[in-house]
């Protein structure tokens, strides 16, 4: 499936060390629906996809470690024992924030290379980054025995996220990509972090991806911005998360807050709700009540939340004209990269080819439209 990526970080990692590595492919993740609800502790409902990272790693007897960002063709060295984060977007944050919370757990590392390579596109929205943070804490434990369970793995990405990336994300990214079951989704409780599968299957319906190609700058300082406005808001009316506060609550503190936060944090709440919704829509297979959720879930990311802008608003404004798809919202962070769109099978050539050419007349820019299959999660590649 991704034979040639995997082969191309094998090809070049023994042209540059000369020994044989072992091999990680760790996917990326889309998101039915769910947005923004993961670090208050609420639902959503991700799925990993047969894109990723690919990665070749192995231990090595010199006093430096190696990585080696194919796709850029930008290589680093590094001492383990002096890791900084570099400077904000630098793709070295990544694997250093990864090296950097192994050690802080008192685990004891050697020198390693590692080599990768990806075909997610990077801004999409589709999660590169836990890939490939999830890629180097899985080979790091394969190579040094760590012990680390799947679940430690995932809490040691989004740190690396938060200490050196500087995102203050949630866990389903990591949690979607380390534990992604070929062909479902999984309905993630990110209190307990418990996953239920849901086998999908939409029948005469699919996904279909259409990437803005854009990511518009200041994206994560927006986000650490909406992180602490729900905390602000959660320690208003004393619970932990507001996955524990209902409207009523927030009603009761209106006064308290701005329009602004009032909005976010009802936004958040009710989409934790449509979360379940749609849960129960799939057990049910209601897949109109699950388009409508995916539409609401959009209008609330947009009007409330604040994090579309105006390529992404476009895409799901011609998705409810075509009137053959039932349900179609921007995934991930936002302020760019992807929506998703559940559409009628037989109406998706048609629908790509008349967005596109939409897309392109307003924007003078390209869209891309991309066909997902749902994958296993992080794992060795025999
Ligand atoms: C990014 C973060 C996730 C999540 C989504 C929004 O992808 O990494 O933790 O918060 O945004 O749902």
């Amino acid at each position: 499936m991704n034979t040639a990526l995997i082969d191309d970080v094998k090809e070049a990692y023994i042209k540059e060390f000369n020994t044989e590595p072992i091999l990680i492919f760790s996917p990326g993740r889309i998101n039915i629906i769910g947005e923004h609800t993961d670090y208050n502790e609420g639902f959503v409902f991700p799925a990993a996809v047969d894109k990723g990272i690919a990665a070749a790693i192995q231990k090595s007897n010199s006093s430096v470690s190696t990585a080696y960002a194919l796709d850029m063709n930008s290589k680093v060295e590094f001492k383990l024992d002096a890791l900084k984060p570099l400077k904000e977007g630098s793709w070295e944050n990544y694997v250093f924030g990864v090296v950097a919370e192994i050690q802080n757990r008192n685990k004891v590392l050697g020198n390693f290379n590692i080599v990768f390579k990806g075909n997610i596109p990077s801004g999409a929205g589709m999660s590169s980054s836990a890939a490939l943070e999830n890629s180097v804490v899985f080979g790091l434990n394969e190579l040094f025995n760590l012990g680390f369970t799947k679940e430690e793995m995932i809490f040691i990405s989004q740190k690396a996220e938060h200490n050196y990336v500087g995102v203050n994300c949630g866990i389903m990214d990591q949690y979607a990509s380390m534990f992604g079951i070929k062909d479902h989704a999984l309905l993630l409780d990110c209190r307990t972090i418990k996953a239920k599968p849901y086998k999908i299957d939409f029948k005469n319906h699919q996904l279909l991806l259409i990437n803005t190609n854009v990511k518009h700058s200041l994206s994560d300082s927006a986000y650490n911005d909406r992180r602490s406005a729900c905390e602000h808001i959660a320690k208003l009316l004393h619970v932990k998360a507001l996955r524990d506060a209902t409207e009523d609550d927030l009603e009761t503190i209106k006064d308290a807050v701005t329009p602004t936060n009032y909005q976010k944090a009802l936004y958040v709440i009710q989409e934790n709700e449509r979360a379940r919704k749609a849960s129960k829509a799939m057990e049910e297979n209601d897949i109109e009540k699950l388009g409508e959720l995916i539409y609401g879930s959009h209008k609330g990311l947009s009007k409330q939340y604040k994090v579309s802008c105006e390529e992404l608003d476009f895409l799901v404004e011609k998705a409810k004209e075509s009137g053959y798809v039932i349900g179609a919202r921007m995934m991930g962070g936002g302020f760019g990269g992807c929506t998703i769109n559940l559409i009628e099978k037989e109406k998706a050539k048609i629908f790509k080819e008349s967005v596109s050419k939409a897309y392109k007349e307003k924007f003078n820019k390209e869209c891309s439209v991309y066909f997902v299959n749902l994958s296993d999660g992080t794992h060795l590649v025999k």
